[in-house]
């Protein structure tokens, strides 16, 4: 009897994650007092303080499950988008509802399409599962080539996948250009589209909400994890025409996501005025990040997001660069694995993290020949 293998290529193919050592590991390595991270765009500003004492509060009932699928996060964020709980579903981050859609709708012979350079969680999770992929190179000014990836549409395209803004590029696809996209775009293939760095974008006069535009094949993601400081509760959550998401929801896993996550979303959500505050504090932090990289001689790509791409001369110089950061205590994060091996992208912190982090590039360059861009 031959032995059948025990798991299946796609899976085998694929190289474990790696994860980037840990600040404790890094302050040990190099004897540092402080470390800061800037590495995967999280939250400069963390979570409401209400999300604090609702998930205190909500430890009383981690004993029993959360409910399946009529959560009060679930009626309030269908009464904050003006959609009907049937158009929502939510997950342990949006990550797991991109996984749902995968698990949900691809055939072995179907075919997904999206573009090099983008979001490595929807690579993995498209990988994995086998199918074809057509990964489309961005134009010269680092963004998502839409009509070439329609031209790449073909009778067993099934899933598009768009983030908007993308990571780690920082830039956005147009209202126009959506709009002309989906034109060629016919009702059989799903868009994912992942907007997961929507609200740092959301105040640009020409940025798509694709929400607004309720077509039936469009599934638009969001989540906690960014605008809201929740990336470690994991809280994610989409949005498509109700037949998208009962299929979605059949292949979920029932439980998701945590009580505590889902307490703590509803205090979020309530608490418009500190997201609010998060995006000011960004906006004008990443404005003076981008002049101070400006002023060491670097040329950042503008960002509608909380992070910003720095191309640098070499992926030599980048690794240098990078390694002599983490030496000092800060910690961004090289793209090679995103297929960007000469920059690096760094996350809009706090003020104090900021200053940081171009003091400590400022000295480095001093002290190494040519790392700029
Ligand atoms: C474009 C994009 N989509 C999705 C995610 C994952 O979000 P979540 O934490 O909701 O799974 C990220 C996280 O970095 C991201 O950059």
């Amino acid at each position: 009897m031959t032995r059948r293998p025990l798991v299946p290529d796609a899976v085998a193919r694929l190289r474990p994650y790696e994860p980037g050592r840990t600040e404790q590991e890094i302050r040990e390595a190099y004897g540092l007092s402080q470390v800061i991270k800037l590495a995967s765009n999280e939250s400069a500003l963390g979570p409401s303080p209400a999300v604090e004492a609702a998930v205190q509060n909500s430890l009383k009932n981690v004993h029993r499950y959360p409910s399946a699928g009529q959560s009060k996060l679930r009626a309030m964020l269908a009464e904050h988008f003006r959609v009907k709980p049937e158009n929502l579903v939510l997950g342990s981050g949006s990550e797991s509802i991109m996984a749902c859609i995968i698990r949900a709708f691809l055939l072995d012979d179907d075919e997904a399409i999206t573009s090099d350079n983008t979001f490595i969680g929807f690579n993995v999770l498209i990988a994995s599962r086998g199918v074809l992929t057509h990964r489309v190179p961005m134009t010269p000014d680092y963004r998502f080539d839409l009509q070439g990836i329609a031209d790449r549409i073909n009778e067993r395209t099934k899933i598009i996948y768009v983030a908007n803004p993308n990571n780690p590029t920082g830039t956005y696809i147009t209202a126009n250009e959506f709009t002309r996209f989906m034109e060629r775009v016919p009702e059989h293939v799903l868009v994912i589209w992942d907007e997961a760095y929507f609200e740092y974008a959301q105040d640009l006069p020409d940025l798509p909400d694709s929400m607004r535009y309720r077509l039936d094949n469009v599934i638009t993601l969001r989540t906690f994890s960014k605008a809201y400081g929740m990336a470690g509760f994991r809280l994610g959550y989409g949005l498509a025409h109700e037949n998208l998401i009962r299929h979605i929801r059949k292949v979920r896993l029932p439980f998701e996501p945590s009580v505590l996550a889902l307490e703590g979303g509803v205090a979020a959500l309530e608490d418009q005025e500190h997201m609010r505050r998060g995006l000011a504090m960004n906006q004008t932090e990443k404005v003076r990040v981008m002049q101070g990289l400006r002023e060491l001689g670097f040329e950042p790509v503008r960002s509608a997001g909380n992070f910003l791409m720095v191309p640098c001369d070499t992926a030599n110089a980048m690794e240098l660069l990078l390694e002599q950061m983490v030496q000092r205590g800060i910690i961004v994060r090289g793209l090679k694995a995103f297929g960007l091996p000469n920059a690096f992208r760094v996350t809009i912190g706090t003020p104090n993290e900021n200053t940081a982090f171009l003091n400590t590039l400022s000295e480095v360059l001093s002290t190494t020949d040519g790392l700029g861009s």
